[in-house]
């Protein structure tokens, strides 16, 4: 084989598609987020931030850099070796507690990240459970799908959101045969709820395990930032709960939390946990410290809110399509990879907005769009300034303009 060539065509092949990544090396300032500094071709410009999903600006706080900073001071940085092989630091112990507390839960487990979290806990599951049939949202993130399709089990998949489809589905298969649902609780590039009261009511009744991704919603939903779990009183009935340190609580790393059990058996049996290396302790201190913050931290949450029925008011008047959903990640759609990448260019380069376009296989192909994610540290003249902008650049590319579509407005309906 002609090796050389093989890995150049399918690069030109990516492009010649308008789905190859260029990454922007985007500095934020520590004091004056959304605002930071792009480099590029060797010269700098200042950018405005639109797509980060450090939510609530928590790697930012003073109080949690105070923290990182001390346990680097004092343990130095990287955490010199597994979490079984001097690996274990007193930081990383305490933060397992505060995890399973945020979720009352009996015990929690951490990560290198959520997608670890999620790719080797479902992995581990499917192959230790015999005979196991697994249940999984069409939208789920490609961690929980790497996790399944590796474990090579029968996998049935619902259509998003839609609890009938799931319980036709549930009814196909075996009642003796252990099962397992898969979902989140609020999609990432859709920012929908899912179903959860519902989901969890038909686990009851199929007697299946269910496996949740909060990864969008700690720090942000529920009762102190616990998670829509939690917000929609059902966080007992959710057998495992993954969550991330690296979004909202603004660090970096992963966690499932569950009974004592299950989680005793993912430390005993996940490759992904046992062999690699655990988190620098600066960074489960950090996240502690986050974490505390992020619970008393009602008013960021509020601006959230505030802000992003700005956004989402600013949209409807301009007629720009997007999805009309409840939460801080606001989907506008462009349903063109290279419209999408044009618009992200000319947004930058002539107004100075940051915003990623997301294209396949983040999203399927035809779905291509802005995901707009808001914080508390947007003000409303940058809300008027990024609204203004993007009506400028819909204008210059003569971008479709439309209210909501009925397909839109309907899958909303459905799930509020
Ligand atoms: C739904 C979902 N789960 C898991 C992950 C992985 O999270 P992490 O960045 O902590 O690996 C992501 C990443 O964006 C995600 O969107």
């Amino acid at each position: 084989m002609n090796y050389k060539k093989y890995f150049s065509d399918e690069l030109t092949s990516l492009k010649s598609q308008g789905l190859y990544r260029k990454f922007r090396e985007i500095n934020r300032d520590k004091k004056h987020f959304p605002k930071a500094t792009e480099r590029f071709e060797g010269n700098e410009r200042a950018v405005e931030v639109w797509c980060s999903n450090d939510y609530l600006n928590l790697s930012q706080h003073p109080e949690v850099i105070k923290k990182s900073v001390e346990v680097i001071q004092e343990l130095g940085t990287g955490s010199g070796g597994t979490r079984n092989i001097s690996g274990t630091s007193s930081y990383h112990a305490d933060l397992e507690k505060e995890l399973a507390d945020l979720h009352n839960k009996e015990a929690s487990l951490i990560f290198p990240s959520a997608y670890t979290a999620n790719q080797s806990t479902l992995w581990t599951l499917c192959k230790k459970l015999e005979g196991i049939e697994v249940f999984s949202d069409e939208l789920n993130h490609a961690s929980m799908i790497q996790g399944i399709k590796n474990a090579n089990v029968p996998c049935h998949i619902f259509r998003h959101n839609d609890v009938d489809h799931l319980r036709k589905l549930l009814n196909t298969s075996n009642a003796s045969v252990p099962k397992l649902i898969v979902l989140e609780s609020l999609y990432s590039m859709e920012g929908l709820r899912s179903p959860l009261k519902q989901i969890v009511s038909l686990a009851k009744e199929f007697n299946a395990l269910t496996y949740l991704d909060e990864v969008h919603s700690v720090g942000l939903y529920g009762f102190e930032g616990r998670g829509i779990a939690e917000e929609q009183n059902v966080s007992d009935e959710i057998d495992i709960i993954n969550g991330t340190l690296s979004k909202a609580f603004g660090q970096m790393g992963g966690y499932i939390a569950a009974s004592s059990d299950i989680i005793d058996f993912v430390r005993s049996f996940a490759p992904g946990f046992i062999f690699t290396s655990s988190a620098n302790p600066s960074i489960a201190a950090a996240s502690i410290k986050a974490i505390e913050i992020a619970k008393k931290s009602e008013n960021l949450r509020g601006d959230i809110r505030k802000n992003s029925d700005l956004i989402r008011n600013g949209l409807r008047d301009l007629e720009i399509p997007h999805l009309d959903n409840d939460s801080h990640i606001i989907p506008i759609h462009l349903e063109d990879p290279k419209l999408c990448k044009e618009a992200a260019n000319l947004l930058i380069e002539e107004h100075g907005i940051y915003i990623q376009p997301v294209f396949y296989p983040t999203v399927p192909k035809g779905d291509e769009r802005f995901r707009v994610t808001i914080t508390p540290k947007h003000q409303a003249t940058d809300i008027q300034g990024f609204l203004s902008s993007l009506d400028q650049v819909w204008n210059k590319l003569s971008l479709r303009r439309e209210r909501l579509s009925e397909t839109v407005n309907k899958q909303v309906t459905k799930i509020y």
